[in-house]
């Protein structure tokens, strides 16, 4: 997958794609990360990229004429541009599969209150929210939405990995324990060092009800409904 990210801070990524997990995607050309700084297309002197809005309000916004010309340069037109934004669609885990199924994707990394609507109405085709809370930057929910997804992507991780973890059937994960056996009075679960594959299965599957049940009533009575429906 070819990322391409507009950035007035390329720096934000840099450190992220140089660990682990990432680097090593890059290194087997699973993916392939190229950062658009787009102050460089603002031709005035000061190569400013903010303006007031019209209409009045507070803050600044990014102007269309810098994003514009990067945009056509990469010839973004008809491609999956993904504009980050609280006044986005909610990014979920069921987005992030359909994304890391394409084979290129642009991020606009907004700044300030905002951008001009004529960018968004121009190239964007999805605009996506991380969750209901507003951020100083669009770099940091860029790179969420961006870890998200590429780790989705064949090969970037053992499909063992995902197959339990949390949202796959629509659930959070069960609790995992590790060496030693007893730490400062707590033992890990008998059940868990039996060998008895299905019933470590079952007390998994218990725990993740559970668990959804505790912190996500939401995603929980989503669950309970579809299996309704599946048994009709
Ligand atoms: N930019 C600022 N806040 C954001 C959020 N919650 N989601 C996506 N982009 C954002």
């Amino acid at each position: 997958m070819k990322i391409t990210i507009l950035t007035l801070f390329p720096k934000v990524f840099k450190g992220f794609f140089s660990t682990s997990i990432p680097s090593r995607a890059i290194d087997k050309k699973l993916i392939s990360v190229k950062y658009l700084d787009f102050r460089k297309f603002a031709e005035d002197k000061h190569h400013k990229c903010d303006d007031e809005p019209y209409g009045g309000g507070a803050g600044l916004i990014l102007k269309p004429e810098p994003l514009f010309k990067a945009l056509h340069s990469i010839k973004a037109e008809n491609k999956r541009v993904i504009y980050p934004t609280p006044s986005g669609k909610l990014f979920t885990e069921d987005k992030a599969y359909e994304l890391s199924k394409e084979n290129e994707l642009i991020f606009i990394a907004g700044h300030y209150e905002g951008m001009d609507q004529r960018v968004i109405d121009t190239f964007v085709t999805d605009e996506l929210s991380i969750g209901d809370y507003v951020l100083s930057s669009g770099e940091t929910a860029t790179l969420v939405m961006i870890d998200a997804i590429y780790r989705l992507i064949e090969g970037v991780i053992t499909p063992e990995s995902l197959d339990e973890e949390s949202f796959v059937n629509g659930l959070l994960e069960y609790p995992l324990y590790t060496r030693p056996y007893e730490y400062e009075g707590q033992k890990v679960p008998d059940i868990l060092l039996s060998g008895d594959h299905a019933k470590i299965k079952e007390w998994r599957n218990t725990k993740r009800l559970e668990k959804t049940r505790a912190n996500r009533i939401d995603l929980y009575r989503k669950f309970k409904k579809s299996k309704l429906s599946v048994k009709g």
